[in-house]
């Protein structure tokens, strides 16, 4: 099949465009990807993580040959984005001789992503990056829209840019050596899509857990090229996140970044995602926003995929709520989230008083 039968959505931002590409194998046709989307690229570097590269790197350096690619590893997961790191990258890429026709190739969750999107965006003042995610929160979300992020030690994501890739890849093969629980944490992302903009999506989540959980390839793909094309519209209406329409991504995320950060033992990413929802849902049923079943049936899905719907017990209502205060979507302190309004509807952002909060968190047994 031709690279473009690939193409399963596209940003449409002018010369910042680019398409994301979904099907299997196609971590092995990277440099046909570099020709379509950069064609002036004269060499490329891959930026990595060490148990990433020992399963991929072989094979992505090869499908890259024409391009005489050279690999530098970061560290794993989030201490790749340590600031340092960053100052240490450039180093590196200076000394590989990367000129501004480079290519920066991103091969990792996340974490790698958001490193080595954040580098390229300042090599230079700028070089080209394709994100090659290889979790599946990196496929449905951080590799997609431009949002690059290393973290300083008085906050995660604090120093960042706006630097769109010029493509993505995501071949589902690559899940095949992750984490049941990345899968799945993955999967709690997929369902905040169906949530707030797709209810053929919801339900074909229902439909599909196993074969989803089982990593089969054309399910994957397409709840892949689903979730793309739907960050897809947000982005290009809203690219530098500044509009407040990228904000209702964040369902899900005011209530579940604070368990994510004070929960011990820790949660994966996707599961405090989960639990956010629950009880955003639950908020919406007492504001009237939404109906009953429609909760029911968003919990029970989550259920299914085996994640989280619970707030851990150890975890006190007042101190979720204190960190809640200092999410990004806070007013004076108000907190404000993002709360649906039936399933595949578009949701709506409110104030929330913290009495009610107080009450839901409470509620959810
Ligand atoms: N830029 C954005 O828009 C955006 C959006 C959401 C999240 N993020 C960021 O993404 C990061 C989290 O990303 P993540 O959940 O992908 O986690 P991660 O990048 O930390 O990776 C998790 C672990 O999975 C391993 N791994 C990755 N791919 C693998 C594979 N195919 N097989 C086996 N193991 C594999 C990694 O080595 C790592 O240990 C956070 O830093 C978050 O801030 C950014
Ligand atoms: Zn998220």
């Amino acid at each position: 099949m031709s690279l473009t039968e690939y193409a399963a959505a596209e940003v449409r931002l002018g010369d910042r465009g680019y398409k994301i590409y979904v099907g299997a194998g196609l971590s092995g046709r990277l440099g046909e990807v570099v020709a379509a989307s950069k064609p002036e690229a004269t060499g490329c570097v891959v930026v990595t993580s060490e148990p990433v590269d020992r399963l991929y790197g072989e094979a992505v350096a090869a499908s890259l040959a024409s391009l005489s690619p050279r690999t530098f590893l970061v560290p794993d997961g989030e201490e790749a984005k340590k600031w340092e790191n960053a100052g240490t990258l450039v180093g590196r890429l200076l000394d590989a001789g990367l000129d501004r026709n480079g290519v920066v190739i991103s091969l990792g969750g996340g974490a790698v992503g958001d490193l080595a999107g954040f580098v390229a965006s300042i090599y230079m003042r700028g070089v080209a990056v394709v994100q090659v995610p290889t979790t599946l929160l990196g496929m449905v979300d951080s590799g997609i829209g431009g949002k690059t992020a290393v973290n300083h030690v008085k906050g995660k994501n604090m120093i960042g840019s706006f630097h769109q890739p010029v493509a993505v890849v995501a071949d589902p093969l690559l899940l095949r050596s992750l984490p049941v629980r990345e899968v799945r944490s993955g999967l709690a992302e997929v369902v905040k899509y169906g949530v707030i903009a797709d209810e053929a999506l919801f339900r074909y989540v229902e439909e599909n857990t196993e074969r989803l959980l089982g990593l089969d390839q054309e399910c994957m793909s397409h709840v892949i090229g689903r979730c793309a094309s739907i960050k897809t519209t947000y982005v290009e209406e809203d690219e530098c996140d500044d509009k407040g329409v990228r904000a209702v991504l964040n369902y899900g995320h005011t209530l579940g970044h604070a368990a994510e950060r004070l929960a011990s033992p820790g949660l994966r990413h996707g599961e405090a995602v989960s639990i956010g929802m629950v009880y955003a849902a639950d908020l919406a049923v007492r504001m009237g926003l939404m109906g009953q079943e429609e909760a029911q049936a968003q919990r029970r899905a989550l259920e299914r995929l085996g994640l989280p719907t619970k707030l851990p017990a150890a975890l006190e209502a007042d101190e979720l709520i204190r960190y809640m205060r200092r999410d990004k979507k806070s007013e004076e302190g108000r907190i404000r989230m993002i709360l649906p309004t039936g399933i595949g509807s578009q949701p709506t952002l409110r104030t929330v008083e913290e009495s009610r909060l107080m009450e839901a968190l409470e509620a959810v047994t």
